[in-house]
């Protein structure tokens, strides 16, 4: 079969290092099947599933699950990421080695949904995530200063009577665990830098050799919170939309590279937990289908990123950061591709039911975006093509 590619941009496949696909225990929401549809018509040919599921990828037995289940389906490489404690509160290290060594072959290991609070816990795991060449993904949040939080500190929290959520609180713990990663000679990732202070620490750090590297969600790359003055729970998300300026510097930073690479930080939730009040709604937005879109809304066509650009921050540098060596490059002649095929002069307009996701909680609802994913290949085979995913 031939596919016409006039006019079409060939790019390295995406790889998404923060993806929560809610298998197990919210079925109602999103599975490893309907995920990673989402994914592949993204343009995704891997994809790092979060570990706050019910029950919480902390063990062998979860995450080999995960990572069969995504073979089974077979349309994009699903890989576990293990969660870094055992326990509500994160007092306790779970057992990393054990799920280095499954079948998950587990390099990722992460507090995103429990965060690490302990100084103690997260120099423990940067000392065993690096004898197992690993790397901690942290959620960079100080839970002790965002109790009751609900939406940026800041004037629009302010207006609307909600708890606000500093940019200190992220701030103070990137800044925390560079320093403890730097002394044990570990890797640390942050997930989704939200702030330009944030920016400024990784910067620093970077400045001093530290190995830490750091993503940032379409978004807080176009969000802000000026969105909340309509109180839609759709704008809820961890970390908060931050302010104009903040996103301004998350652009520039991304495209220096103090910010490595871009993940969707896709958190699929079901109807009854948006449509509700501001405070009981659950946090987070759909990313998989609509994160190539907005990088070319924020990046390529201010001219902050160029396409090569684009395959650096959303396959290159995440297929480094977690260590495929068969993802996150050119493809060499006569191998089967893993690529992404893209129309830059591509338009269409983003409804929440169309998307392959069983939630809907898309931010972008109605909004007409750049750039359409016209095939997906993995590793030869098509996995989605010309808006179907392939099974
Ligand atoms: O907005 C978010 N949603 N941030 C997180 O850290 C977790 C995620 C989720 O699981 O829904
Ligand atoms: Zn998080
Ligand atoms: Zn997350």
């Amino acid at each position: 079969e031939v596919l016409d590619a006039g006019g079409l941009v060939a790019l390295p496949g995406f790889v998404d290092l923060h993806t929560h696909l809610r298998e197990p225990g919210r079925e109602d929401t999103e599975t490893i099947e309907t995920g990673s549809r989402a994914a592949a018509l993204g343009g995704y040919t891997a994809v790092f599933a979060m570990a706050n599921t019910d029950p919480v990828a902390d063990n062998a037995v979860v995450v080999e699950h995960v990572w069969r289940r995504g073979r089974e389906v077979g349309l994009v490489d699903v890989h576990p990421v293990g969660a870094v404690t055992v326990g509500l509160r994160g007092e306790r290290l779970a057992e990393l080695g054990t799920m280095a060594r499954s079948a998950a072959g587990v390099r990722v290991f992460s507090d995103d949904g429990h965060c690490v609070a302990d100084p103690l816990v997260m120099r423990r795991a940067l000392e065993y995530t690096k004898a197992l060449d690993a790397v901690v993904a942290q959620h960079a949040e100080e839970p002790r200063l965002t109790v009751g939080a609900q939406a940026h500190e800041g004037e629009a929290a302010a207006r609307l009577g909600l708890a606000g959520w500093p940019a200190v609180a992220e701030e103070s713990i990137v800044a925390r665990d560079c320093l403890l990663a730097r002394h044990v000679g570990a890797r640390l990732h942050v997930c989704h830098v939200s702030t330009e202070g944030t920016a400024d620490v990784l910067r620093w750090a970077k400045a001093r050799g530290t190995r830490v590297s750091a993503e940032v969600t379409p978004h807080h790359l176009l969000l802000d919170d000026s969105r909340l003055s309509g109180y839609d729970p759709v704008n809820k998300v961890n970390p908060p939309l931050r302010t104009g300026s903040d996103a301004a510097a998350l652009r520039a930073a991304l495209a220096e590279g103090v910010v490595d690479c871009v993940a969707t930080d896709h958190a699929p939730h079901a109807a009854q937990d948006k449509d509700c009040e501001w405070s009981a709604a659950r946090p987070g937005m759909l990313g998989l289908q609509t994160a190539l879109p907005i990088v070319v809304r924020t990046m390529v066509e201010p001219g902050l990123l160029d396409w090569r650009g684009v395959a650096r921050v959303m396959s290159e540098r995440p297929a480094e950061i977690a260590g495929l060596p068969d993802q996150g490059r050119p493809i060499a002649v006569g191998e089967p591709a893993t690529l992404a095929l893209v129309d830059p002069a591509g338009r269409w307009t983003v409804r929440g039911a169309d998307l392959a996701s069983i939630a809907a909680n898309t931010p972008y609802e109605g909004m007409e975006l750049p750039g359409t994913v016209v095939a997906t290949l993995l590793r030869g085979t098509p996995t989605a093509r010309d808006g179907k995913a392939a099974s």
